[in-house]
């Protein structure tokens, strides 16, 4: 009887995705600014010791049983490893008291997976270290393997690094990587040859439609690339089969691609939102809670921590943040203003999707 990270609508979360800086290596236009964004200083910064007791809280009190790096850019931090150690840690040590506390014991014993979002700068350097701190998986932005597409898209010439770090980290093991798209324009025109890449490299591709969280405010909903229009560009190269979600509260819808196993994914968020079956709780690097991407409720945990709070006080502090997370975004909401769906304070690079 934990008392989990429940919401008003009956939603639990299990998943916490932990943004953990604002600085990134790229500048993709959907996401960032030019000059990227403002840092956040370093004293704001939650530290690995922080990350990790939010996290001991988080798995053994609330019920979180994934956690996901983000940023930014996870690896702009030098400490990552021991960020992500710290949490390794804290995450077994809470399972390890979830399961001396069950009545009935389990075959296979519950254990947390920890996760990062990545751009793979870098990656192929880290991957060994990132690994024996505790690290399970990754899923990589990449929106075009066209060079000249993605110097345009994220305003660096750097596709044959991003490509480097997705070898290293399918040499390492961390299968399955995840590749995301954004669907632009360009993204759109090159969407076949990226799927012919991952289909060959043994990554799952999946396609996002673009959300308003640009840091430019340039979104409307009107140029947003459907997936409805994806899909049709894409049949004119593969045969594609329906295979629904991997679990319901997973963002993407499948696709089988030829006769499988390769699989292509569309993360529908504006014209087919799935806010009904979210399980996911945020943290921001300056250690906040946010209950939806959207919405600018934000409670202050790291405050809490460093004014002596008690684990019950951090973990009560998140559960009423949870508790008013909204319903769905605007364009979701029948009822919410159309222009509700573009009124978020932060942009994708300060939330970390
Ligand atoms: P997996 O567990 O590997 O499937 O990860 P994921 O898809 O949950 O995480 P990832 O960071 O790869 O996110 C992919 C895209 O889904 C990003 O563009 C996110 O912004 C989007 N996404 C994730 N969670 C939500 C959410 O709660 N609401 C909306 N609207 N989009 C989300
Ligand atoms: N809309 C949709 N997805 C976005 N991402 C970044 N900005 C946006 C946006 N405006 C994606 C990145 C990254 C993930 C965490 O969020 O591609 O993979
Ligand atoms: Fe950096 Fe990712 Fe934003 Fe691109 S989408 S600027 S890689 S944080």
């Amino acid at each position: 009887d934990t008392p989990l990270l429940v919401d008003r609508y009956g939603r639990v979360a299990r998943d916490l995705r932990v943004s953990i800086t604002t600085a990134c290596s790229l500048r993709c236009t959907y996401c960032m600014p030019a000059e990227g964004l403002p840092l956040v200083p370093q004293d704001e910064l939650m530290t690995p010791e922080e990350i990790g007791r939010l996290v001991g809280i988080g798995v053994r009190d609330l019920g979180i049983r994934d956690i996901r790096f983000t940023g930014g850019e996870p690896l702009m931090r030098r400490d990552l490893e021991q960020i992500i150690g710290a949490a390794r840690t804290a995450a077994d040590d809470a399972m390890s008291s979830v399961e001396a506390g069950r009545t009935t014991t389990r075959a296979t014993p519950e254990r947390v997976r920890i996760a990062m979002t990545s751009n793979a700068l870098g990656l192929d350097k880290r991957v060994g270290t990132l690994v024996a701190a505790g690290l399970d998986r990754v899923n990589v932005s990449l929106d075009t393997v066209d060079r000249e597409a993605f110097a345009t898209l994220t305003r660096r010439d750097r596709l044959d690094d991003v490509l480097k770090g997705i070898r290293a980290a399918l040499a390492a093991g961390l299968a399955p990587v995840k590749i995301n798209a954004v669907l632009l324009p360009e993204t759109l025109a090159g969407a076949a040859d990226l799927l012919a890449w991952a289909v060959e490299h043994g990554c799952n591709l999946r396609f996002i439609e673009e959300m308003p969280l640009d840091a430019d405010g340039q979104w409307t909903r009107d140029d947003v690339v459907s997936a409805a229009d994806l899909l049709s560009r894409l049949e004119e190269r593969f045969t594609l089969t329906p295979a629904g979600r991997e679990d319901p509260s997973a963002p993407a819808e499948e696709w089988l691609v030829g006769d499988g196993p390769a699989t292509v994914g569309i993360i529908a968020s504006v014209t087919r939102s799935f806010c009904g079956a979210c399980d996911r709780t945020r943290l921001t690097a300056e250690g906040t809670v946010r209950s939806c991407l959207f919405g600018n409720e934000e409670t202050d945990l790291k405050a809490l921590l460093r004014n002596g709070a008690t684990d019950d006080e951090v973990g009560d502090a998140w559960r009423a943040a949870m508790w008013a997370k909204p319903r769905a975004h605007g364009s979701d909401a029948v009822e919410l203003a159309a222009d509700a769906f573009a009124d978020t304070e932060r942009s994708m690079g300060a939330i970390g999707g």
